[in-house]
This record gives structure tokens, C-alpha cells and sequence, in this order.
């Protein structure tokens, strides 16, 4: 018995992938970048549609700036954790910039928005009298949280207020803390939480809402806040967990909160405590990034737009859609070679979209995830639209043979 044997089904999956095409899904190298939409693969310029780039800003003249200004300045990294000697000045102000945004008194950031979930679950639930909630369909890192933290967890149907309440009007008396676990824009449909009755059913039993809006900061809401401030709730959520790797075009990730226990997470949280914290560039860019997104509404209606119009134009091309329309859109196929052929198909035609099979989905769906930026240009939403209407057309003609 081989510790390598556990890899054997992976591997003759990968391999068969690899040899029908020479193309690996899951090891696409952008060879060059082009900009926030283009890059070079192989020798071919390609148009990316599954980079969770929403509002565009990877290449933003002040984002930029600011990291050059931080490099020169601060050096190219901080060689130590939160914890000790690795918080610079930046990391203090982007935590307060990103509070008063928010509008909550605390926040902690960390080195990535996987270790923010990880860090703050870990940290907050504790066997053995906390339980953790988490709706089905989480992350992995907010379930990789709840194995960290060691309490109970139990799942919830997924986006079903009525299934948290059943799980929540069953826990026992000797149960101490509850926290409650979800997400605003789920990453892999686009499916959007019913936050609001979701944060009320946990409060009704007592429970603490920790709401991760990785995909929905920058997106959703008026001001860019997220489904919580769409949904009019952001004051109600106990702790809002984001990163810095997808609107705010960086890398990083933070914990906001009002409550001032927050501030413990700083000596108790294992991902916080143990890992170096993002460099002084990174930080600047995000800075840089969220002061931008503050400015600028325009980023977000052009995302909402360019949304609408692949969201329509996929509608009307009859494909099997994951959820309503929002910035996500992920195309239902019928297993993983269909969805494998669709994807090889997409690259063929110049567009790059993320390959999305089991087990890493929800209800064993496999799936092209396409994700919409602000950046998108008229040429490139043409490129991605003939794209797909060329392959609607090549399923429709397999469909007819079978
Ligand atoms: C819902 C959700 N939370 C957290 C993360 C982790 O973010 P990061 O890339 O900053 O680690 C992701 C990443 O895809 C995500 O989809």
C-alpha cells in the first residue's frame, strides 16, 4: 500500500485530458500578459473570461503606482508575520481604510481571503461546546475553517434560511457559541445568498453571521459593500470576511467586525499569527485599488452591463444556465468530457473560461465558469459571445448524431 495510491483515479482522469489535447485546464500558463483581459497562451493571444477580475483594476494606473512607490519604498517583503515584525504602516491603514468603508470599527487583515475564513472560524469556534453552521455549497476555506477550529459543524441546505433554522432549533442546551457560515455571491454559480433572512435566522437563535463576500465586495450594493448592503443588512452581520484578490485586483484578505473581540484574533488566530503577512506592494495596490473603487461607480455599472449582455446572449443561445443573471455565469454541461470537450473548444476559439468539474462543485455539476470584468471591451464581449455561439452549435449538431 502506497501513499501514492490515493492519486491513481486523479491521474488517469488528468492524463486522458491531457493526451486528447495537449491542453492541461488546470495548468493554463499565461505566457504573457496583455492587459486586464488578454494574454498570450502558447503562442495564441486569448481572451480571459474566468479571471474573478471584476472590476478590471489589475492593471490601474494608480494601483500600479502605488505598489512601485511601496517597493522602492518598504522593500519586496515584510519577512515575518502580523504578529511580529511583519505590519508596516500600510497594513494598519488599509485595516482602518476598509473599516471606515464598511463601516465597522474593527478589521484584521491577512495574508490571503483563505486564510481570513480559515483564521477567524478557527479562531472563534472551539470544541467542544461551539458549533459551526455552514451552508453546503461554502468555499473550501471556510470549510477547511471549521476542520482547523475542531467544533461540531453541520450543514445547511444551501441558500435555505428554513433549513438553518431546523438545524439551529435542534442544537442542545449545553451548546455555547453558534456561528453561522455563508456567502454572498457563491464563486462557482453566481448565485446570489438571501443574506438578510439568512443573518435574521441566525440572530432569532443567538447565533454570530459570519458572511464572506469574496465575490460579491466591489459588485454588489450601492456603494460596492456587497449583498449584505444591497440587502440593507451590513450593520447585522457579526463578521464580514473578504480578499483582495478579486475587485481589489491584489492579494490579501480581511475580517471586519464590531465587535471588539476582534481584536483577540490578533494572539489567537493561528493564519494570522504563523504565515508572513502580504508585502508592502501588495497592500499599496489594494490601497490603491479600494480607494478607486470608492471614486468610481462607473468600474461597477460597466461590469453590470457587460454582464447583462453575455448573460442575454447565452440565454438566447439556449445553453443551461447555473443561476440568474449576475457577473458569474456558468454554463451547465452534461458530464466532464463534454464540459472538458467544451472547454478545449473555447481555447481553440481564443477564449478562456474555468473548467469547473466534481468534485469541486456544488451537486456534482460540471460546468464552464465564466466570470465578467468592468475591463471587458466591446471586442472582447464579441469574441466571447462567437465563441459560444460556435460551440452552442457544435453541442446542437452532437445532439442531433447521438
Ligand atoms: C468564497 C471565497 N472565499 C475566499 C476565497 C479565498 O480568497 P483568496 O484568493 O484571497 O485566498 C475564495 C477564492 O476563490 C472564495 O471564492
Amino acid at each position: 500500500m502506497s501513499l501514492f495510491d490515493k492519486f491513481q483515479n486523479t491521474a488517469t482522469l488528468y492524463n486522458s485530458l491531457l493526451e486528447e489535447t495537449g491542453r492541461d485546464p488546470f495548468g493554463v500558463s499565461m505566457d504573457e500578459m496583455k492587459g486586464p483581459t488578454r494574454a498570450m497562451v502558447k503562442g495564441k493571444e486569448i481572451v480571459l473570461a474566468g479571471t474573478n477580475n471584476y472590476l478590471g483594476l489589475t492593471y490601474d494606473d494608480a494601483a500600479i503606482a502605488a505598489a512601485k512607490e511601496a517597493l522602492e519604498q518598504s522593500g519586496t517583503g515584510t519577512t515575518g508575520s502580523r504578529f511580529a515584525n511583519g505590519t508596516y504602516a500600510g497594513h494598519r491603514q488599509l485595516e482602518e481604510d476598509l473599516a471606515a468603508f464598511l463601516g465597522y470599527k474593527h478589521c484584521m487583515v491577512f495574508s490571503t481571503g483563505y486564510q481570513a475564513n480559515l483564521g477567524a472560524i478557527a479562531a472563534l469556534a472551539q470544541p467542544p461546546h461551539d458549533v459551526i453552521l455552514i451552508d453546503a455549497d461554502c468555499h473550501a476555506c471556510i470549510y477547511d475553517g471549521c476542520q482547523l477550529s475542531g467544533a461540531e459543524t453541520i450543514r445547511f441546505r444551501h441558500n435555505d434560511p428554513t433549513s438553518l433554522d431546523k438545524r439551529l432549533s435542534r442544537l442542545g442546551d449545553d451548546v455555547k457559541g453558534k456561528l453561522v457560515c455563508f456567502e454572498g455571491m457563491y464563486s462557482m454559480f453566481g448565485d446570489v445568498a438571501p443574506v438578510k433572512e439568512l443573518v435574521e435566522v441566525a440572530h432569532k437563535h443567538g447565533a454570530y453571521a459570519l458572511l464572506d463576500e469574496a465575490h460579491s465586495f466591489g459588485v454588489f450594493g450601492d456603494h460596492g459593500r456587497g449583498v449584505c448592503e444591497r440587502d440593507g443588512v451590513l450593520d447585522d452581520v457579526d463578521f464580514y470576511t473578504g480578499t483582495f484578490s478579486k475587485s481589489l485586483a491584489s492579494i490579501g484578505g480581511f475580517v471586519a467586525s464590531n465587535h471588539p473581540e476582534l481584536e483577540f484574533l490578533r494572539f489567537s488566530s493561528r493564519p494570522y499569527m504563523f504565515t508572513a503577512s502580504p508585502s508592502p506592494a501588495n497592500i499599496a495596490a489594494a490601497s490603491a485599488a479600494l480607494a478607486r473603487l470608492k471614486a468610481d461607480d462607473s468600474m461597477r455599472t460597466a461590469l453590470w452591463d457587460n454582464a447583462k449582455r453575455v448573460h442575454a446572449a447565452f440565454t438566447q443561445l439556449g445553453f443551461d444556465l447555473a443561476a440568474p443573471m449576475s457577473p458569474v455565469i456558468a454554463v451547465k454541461l452534461s458530464g466532464r468530457e463534454e464540459a472538458f470537450m467544451a472547454w478545449n473548444f473555447l481555447m481553440e476559439h481564443g477564449v478562456y473560461v474555468n473548467l469547473a468539474i466534481p468534485p469541486g462543485t456544488p451537486n456534482a455539476t460540471s460546468i464552464l465558469r465564466l466570470s465578467v470584468s468592468a475591463a471587458h471591451t466591446n471586442e472582447d464581449l464579441d469574441a466571447i459571445i462567437n465563441a459560444y455561439t460556435a460551440l452552442s452549435e457544435l453541442l446542437s449538431e452532437k445532439a442531433a448524431h447521438a
